[in-house]
């Protein structure tokens, strides 16, 4: 199927690794026009770099989304190179924190970091979408936002943020050619994954290989329909269709990706 992403441009926060990198790759391959986003300039450059050697399109934005400045910073760069008509929320981050660990301060920055974060990118790129009657916007959530662990509250709650903040955009985008929408990922197998899985592994019990503790983790934590952990690139499949014209009647949903992991029927 060809998504028709050729003359769109798309800017992916957090794009120089996990889930933000593949979702980049895909997109240009589609033949969107790239901005990959991260705070390590190395680490973008490099995800940029690899995608123009496939023929791709891609600029970089560097900066902190947990400030103005940054976000400045990351809207400008990312709109130097033409408009931004498909923006996927995606930067944050997750600490394995205990009820007990979490501290205050903790949980505001992660609010700070994981939801604040996407809204000042919002703010910055949805009023241009909206004057030129078109444009995507993509929210990373997860099921942890339905389905809460008892570990790392702090984090949770961000998802749950999102979630909603991304409908009530949809409502506020009404009638616009602007659309909003989550894809809300399962447990995905990116690096920062297999180190916490890693460091959590010897302590529950699970094997001494990876291969015998994604099983043994896929089980305890998220078992799913499929019987494994998710791959970032079947995140960016979802978010590429969202992001694609053919979604065009699709705004305020959520598209699970997680192998079966939520029991629901919504
Ligand atoms: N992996 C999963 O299982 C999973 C499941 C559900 C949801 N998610 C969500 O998916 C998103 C991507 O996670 P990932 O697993 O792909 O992790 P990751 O590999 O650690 O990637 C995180 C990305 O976000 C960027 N980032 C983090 N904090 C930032 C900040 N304050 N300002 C700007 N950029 C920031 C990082 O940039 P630099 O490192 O270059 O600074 C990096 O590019 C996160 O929002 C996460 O909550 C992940």
């Amino acid at each position: 199927m060809n998504l028709n992403l050729a003359g769109k441009r798309a800017l992916v926060t957090g794009s120089s690794s996990g889930l933000g990198e593949a979702t980049v790759r895909l997109l240009a391959a589609e033949g969107a026009a790239v901005v990959v986003h991260g705070r390590d300039e190395q680490r973008t450059q490099a995800v940029a770099e690899a995608i123009r050697a496939n023929g791709g399109k891609a600029d970089i934005a560097i900066g902190d989304l947990t400030g103005d400045d940054g976000a400045d910073a990351v809207a400008s760069a990312a709109l130097a190179g033409g408009p931004v008509d498909i923006l996927v929320n995606n930067a944050g981050a997750y600490r394995h924190l205990s009820w007990a660990d979490a501290t205050p301060d903790t949980w505001r920055d992660t609010y700070e970091g994981n939801v604040i974060s996407g809204v000042r990118m919002i703010q910055r790129l949805v009023p241009f979408m909206r004057e030129r009657g078109w444009g995507r916007v993509i929210t990373i959530g997860g099921g942890l936002a339905v389905q809460p662990m008892h570990q790392h509250p702090q984090y949770n709650a961000t998802l749950a943020a999102r979630h909603n903040l991304a409908v009530s955009l949809a409502r506020e985008l009404r009638g616009t050619g602007v659309t909003s929408n989550v894809v809300a990922p399962g447990a995905i197998l990116v690096e920062a994954v297999k180190d916490l899985l890693t460091e959590i592994a010897p302590a529950r019990g699970w094997g001494e290989s990876w291969e015998q503790i994604e099983q043994d983790a896929t089980n305890e934590l998220v078992p799913n329909d499929i019987e494994r952990l998710g791959r970032p690139e079947e995140i960016a499949t979802a978010v590429a269709f969202l992001a694609s014209p053919l979604s065009g009647y699709i705004s305020g949903a959520t598209l699970r990706v997680d192998g079966g992991h939520i029991r629901g029927v919504a």
